[in-house]
């Protein structure tokens, strides 16, 4: 390559090299310009020394603007006080391209505006810092399930019929017939896990969620491991070696990002599992708990919390507000298992000693990040499973496939399904979901 990366400096001391990159920052004093530059392996300072290099360097140096590209020869000096540990003594210097009232000045700017601006706003440091975790979270569990003989199994974006109920699902013409985006590859990684014993699926997923909570979006991306033979227990053991393992490697591997981001290291030191497990009824039995001794409470916050805990009613679906009490009594993910069936997706087994029950766990994040991950072992009976399409409302038809898998050598089987934003959300310790994507989707967003 004709450029040398400003992340491969340590291999140039003393050396010339030439960089090409994006000048994000400059200061001038009467016989220096400093340009900090930025090439994406990494950020370092430029000097420009007047008396030596003469009036063409200083025009040249009083044109360039934030984001003007620039292409740099220089000698690579080692200096622990600049960003990077390098400076560049600069001998040339050349605009590539030039760059008028780029929009995102370093001042602080409000939310909207910055999210007008989301394919600029890529290029600002914190966003950096965001897209580098979350390329390192995908590697670490990429590398968890290969490392472990999973097989990455493909699941389409376009099907036919429903995974995660019909409320919120993105309808689209398919030629004569109907189509809807995927709300989750699980059924597809049913039938995969048939054929390969351990599978995975990572993709983007859909959801016409009209909510506009800090949690949702309405195209995420998830990954879906799927095991035959797998059980309730063994699925919470998978989940928990899984997050500790992709929190730990993170950790190990981005350090400087998580710095820059600001987040408490030693909350994500204590993410190793095993993971607290507790039932849905002693996750009710804490919060009805919790909700007399807020409600009690002086302080109007806890107030307002104590009202919106067990809001939908005992025997429903636990809501945003009770995921952030039960996930803040631990130090790390807490599994909720065995919800009633009747609130949860289709293709839950049934506890056979606790009829009613869903063979299903949550993971609740701690510090009020929720759930995570999604989980269950699946049903494996082609009667139970058909009866249980039906109640649900939904069109036998369409599930002739799946059902399929029960009728030819149908096994027990368990998978789970991780959402990454929420992932990348919590390990960097962020308060929206709308900065772990690169370009967020969500009720009113589809711009850039
Ligand atoms: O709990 P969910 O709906 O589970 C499934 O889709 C299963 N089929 C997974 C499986 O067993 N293979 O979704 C799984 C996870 C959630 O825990 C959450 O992390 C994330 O997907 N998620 C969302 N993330 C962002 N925006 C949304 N609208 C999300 N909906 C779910
Ligand atoms: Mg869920």
């Amino acid at each position: 390559m004709k450029y040398t990366q400003i992340g491969e400096f340590k291999n140039h001391v003393g050396e010339e090299v030439t960089i090409a990159g994006w000048c994000y920052n400059k200061r001038s004093s009467k016989k220096l310009f400093f340009l900090n530059i930025r090439d994406g392996s990494g950020f370092c300072q430029a000097v420009v020394f007047l008396p030596a290099l003469g009036e063409e360097i200083k025009a040249v140096c009083e044109g360039i603007e934030q984001e003007t590209s620039v292409e740099i020869k220089g000698k690579v000096k080692k200096d622990d006080r600049q960003i990077g540990g390098y400076e560049l003594e600069v001998s040339d210097i050349k605009v590539i391209a030039e760059s008028k009232d780029y929009p995102i000045t370093p001042k602080e700017h409000g939310v909207a505006f910055l999210m007008e601006h989301r394919h600029l706003w890529l290029r600002s440091r914190r966003q950096l810092a965001i897209m580098r975790v979350r390329h390192n979270i995908t590697k670490a569990i990429r590398d968890f399930f290969n490392d472990r003989g999973f097989i990455n199994v493909d699941a389409p974006i376009l099907t036919a019929n429903a995974a995660e109920g019909t409320t919120n699902l993105f309808e689209t013409d398919y030629f004569d017939q109907k189509a809807y985006l995927s709300q989750s590859g699980q059924l597809y990684m049913e039938a995969a896990a048939m054929a390969h014993g351990k599978v995975y699926c990572f993709g983007p997923t859909f959801r016409a969620e009209k909510s506009k909570t800090r949690r949702h979006l309405t195209e995420f991306w998830m990954v879906e491991p799927e095991v035959a033979f797998l059980d309730l227990d063994g699925d919470m053991e998978l989940a928990e070696q899984f997050v500790s393992y992709v929190v730990q490697t993170v950790l190990e591997r981005c350090e400087t990002e998580l710095k820059f981001l600001e987040r408490d290291i030693e909350k994500l030191k204590a993410i190793k599992a095993p993971f607290p497990r507790i039932s849905y009824d002693e996750a009710v039995e804490i919060l009805q708990k919790k909700k007399e001794e807020y409600a009690a409470s002086d302080d109007p916050e806890k107030q307002k919390l104590a009202e919106d805990i067990l809001k939908a009613g005992v025997g429903d679906d636990l809501g945003a507000a009770d995921e952030t009490v039960i996930g803040s009594l631990y130090d790390r993910p807490v599994m909720i298992h065995r919800y009633p069936a009747a609130v949860k997706a289709f293709y839950m087994r049934e506890d056979p000693n606790q009829p009613g029950r869903a063979l299903a766990f949550d993971m609740i994040a701690p510090e009020g990040y929720g759930e995570i991950i999604g989980a269950s072992e699946r049903e494996a009976d082609v009667d139970v499973l058909t009866k249980k399409i039906v109640d649900h409302g939904l069109n036998l038809d369409a599930f002739k496939w799946y059902l399929d898998i029960r009728r030819y050598g149908s096994v027990p089987h368990s998978g789970f399904g991780l959402g990454i934003e929420r992932t990348v959300s919590w390990i960097c310790g962020l308060t929206h979901v709308r900065e772990t994507i690169p370009f967020p989707r969500m009720m009113d967003k589809i711009w850039p």
